[in-house]
């Protein structure tokens, strides 16, 4: 057991067997869940392949990013999914799988928010992170394309631990002791809710995302690619994901998604339009 993990218990392997809805394998080590999980999608496992460790030791993020986290003082977990729904409607799983984040943080006692698309944020402090994957099958192969759910949700990291200062954890928040089974059982169990809502009642997640989001009706600073910016009132998220932004110089609100804004940050208030 390596220093940084002494003191921090496994996870239970018995009760995440048990999952409801879920096959959850427990790997000690690994680089990345998310590579894993699309390794398996590949090979055409079925959907409810659910796949943790007790350490990552190079996961992936948004945008070429790294994720980093000791052993056992975070949760890195990837969900695989093969949703049987249009193919233009699938920018909307990042922010499917933050709801259900934040469900779960929320009823642990954790006041959270989600900043578009999918950042979790404890006091503008980032305690959860997103990645999905779109995984094709063979030209024309049942099952088809999956979607794998990357979520890096720090438990137990101090603040000498954390990757970033802009970072938090459960345990920093909380003040006292987390248990990651008990944080993924019930994150699971909200990550199945939020996918049923997705596929059937897409406008109720919708409405469960504004309810929670730190981003719509707030001022942003959406920074784009070669060194623009659009800048403006955030007034709400479309039907495929991507936030509505009224600029403030006027005209018609703008849609940018995901993976076209670099950064997405409060606009300072003499800021105004497109640059
Ligand atoms: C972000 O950049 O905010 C997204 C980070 C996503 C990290 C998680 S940890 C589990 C899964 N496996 C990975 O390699 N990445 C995701």
């Amino acid at each position: 057991m390596s220093d940084s993990s002494m003191g921090r218990p496994a996870l239970d392997q018995a009760r995440l067997a048990h999952t409801p809805g879920w096959r959850v394998e427990v790997v000690p080590e690994t680089p990345s869940t998310n590579a894993v999980v699309s390794a398996r999608a590949r090979e055409g496992t079925a959907e409810g392949l659910v796949v943790t460790t007790e350490h990552q030791t190079a996961g992936r993020g948004r945008l070429d990013r790294g994720w980093e986290m000791p052993p056992r003082a975070a949760i890195a977990v990837s969900v695989l999914l093969r949703p049987d729904v249009p193919a233009e409607r699938w920018p909307w799983l990042p922010l499917m799988a933050g709801v259900a984040v934040v469900e779960t943080v929320r009823e642990l006692g954790c006041d959270a928010g989600l900043k578009w698309p999918n950042d979790v944020l404890v006091h503008g402090r980032k305690l959860c992170g997103i990645l999905v994957e779109r995984v094709e099958g063979p030209a024309g192969s049942k099952p088809g394309a999956a979607a794998v759910v990357g979520i890096g949700l720090n438990t137990s990291l101090t603040a000498d631990e954390l990757p970033v200062p802009t970072a938090t954890s459960l345990a920093i928040e909380s003040g006292a002791p987390v248990d990651r089974t008990e944080v993924l059982v019930t994150l699971l169990a909200h990550l199945a809710t939020a996918y049923d809502a997705w596929r059937e009642r897409p406008d109720e997640l919708a409405a469960a995302y504004g309810r929670l989001s730190v981003t719509v009706g707030e001022r942003v600073r959406a920074e784009l690619p070669g060194r623009s910016a659009l800048v403006g009132q955030a007034t709400g998220i479309d039907p495929w994901g991507r936030l509505e932004v009224r600029p403030d110089q006027g005209g018609e609100s703008v849609a940018v998604g995901a993976g076209d804004v670099v950064h997405l940050r409060p606009a300072p208030p003499a800021e105004g339009g497109m640059t």
